[in-house]
């Protein structure tokens, strides 16, 4: 699990920790994964965060590029909308077959019904003087809530991650998505998506991008 060196960060990442621990089966889920996956990952915080706009928001489509411990915090999210009758299905996509296979090893068998982990290769595409990459068999569905966290892209400052374009020129509707690190993505995506509203937390690297209908968007 990454960990920020900011110190003023630590206090919401514990708090987040504490919130993510008030669900018992989570927390059990997740001190076994943490021990044993070799994938890096998000922070509690951004775990908590993830988590918390599930259970309120109340998506029923959920997109995750780049799958990991936070895809246990998805699929229990996921399972808690579920029991209340709520529609929710996460897509978790991944090109490693190294961190997908291990994942799939790892992963709690209760949460498999509302989770579909994916591995697929990527693809590159060049947009106005970007290069979005993408994952070749990402399932087209108009997702309600998007979490970007891969693919893993070269540091060269025109990568971007790609998918959350693709899913906005078919998605009509009005959906969230949420950005991990990953500054050649956000500065590709605010200059790609003008229509999109950024707001960028500095302190936990973490960015709520809200992408408006596509009758609203300029
Ligand atoms: C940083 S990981 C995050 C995975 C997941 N979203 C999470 O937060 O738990 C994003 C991508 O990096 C790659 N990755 C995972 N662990 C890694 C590691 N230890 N070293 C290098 N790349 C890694 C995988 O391909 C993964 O999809």
């Amino acid at each position: 699990m990454k960990s920020s060196k900011n110190y003023l960060a630590l206090p919401q990442q514990l708090f987040g920790k504490l919130e993510l621990n008030r669900n018992c089966e989570l927390r059990s889920d997740l001190a076994p994964l943490m021990a044993k996956s070799s994938s890096t990952g998000c922070t509690h915080f951004e775990l908590n965060a993830l988590y918390q706009h599930i259970v309120k928001a109340e998506p029923k489509h959920v997109l995750e590029l780049g799958s990991g411990i936070s895809t246990v915090v998805l699929a229990h999210a996921a399972k808690v909308l579920r029991e209340k009758g709520k529609e929710c299905s996460v897509v978790s996509m991944e090109e490693s077959r190294h961190y997908h296979d291990e994942l799939h090893a790892l992963f709690p068998k209760a949460l498999l019904p509302y989770v579909r982990l994916m591995r697929s290769d990527v693809e590159d595409r060049r947009m106005g003087g970007s290069i979005a990459r993408s994952y070749r068999d990402t399932p087209r569905q108009a997702y309600d809530l998007v979490f970007i966290d891969g693919p893993q892209i070269p540091k060269e400052p025109e990568y971007l991650d790609g998918d959350l374009l693709n899913v906005q020129s078919y998605n009509t509707k009005a959906f969230v998505a949420y950005l991990d690190g990953r500054k050649s993505t956000r500065l590709n995506l605010m200059r790609l998506m003008p229509g999109a509203r950024f707001k960028h937390n500095a302190l936990h690297k973490w960015t709520r991008i809200d992408i408006p209908e596509k009758a609203q968007r300029r």
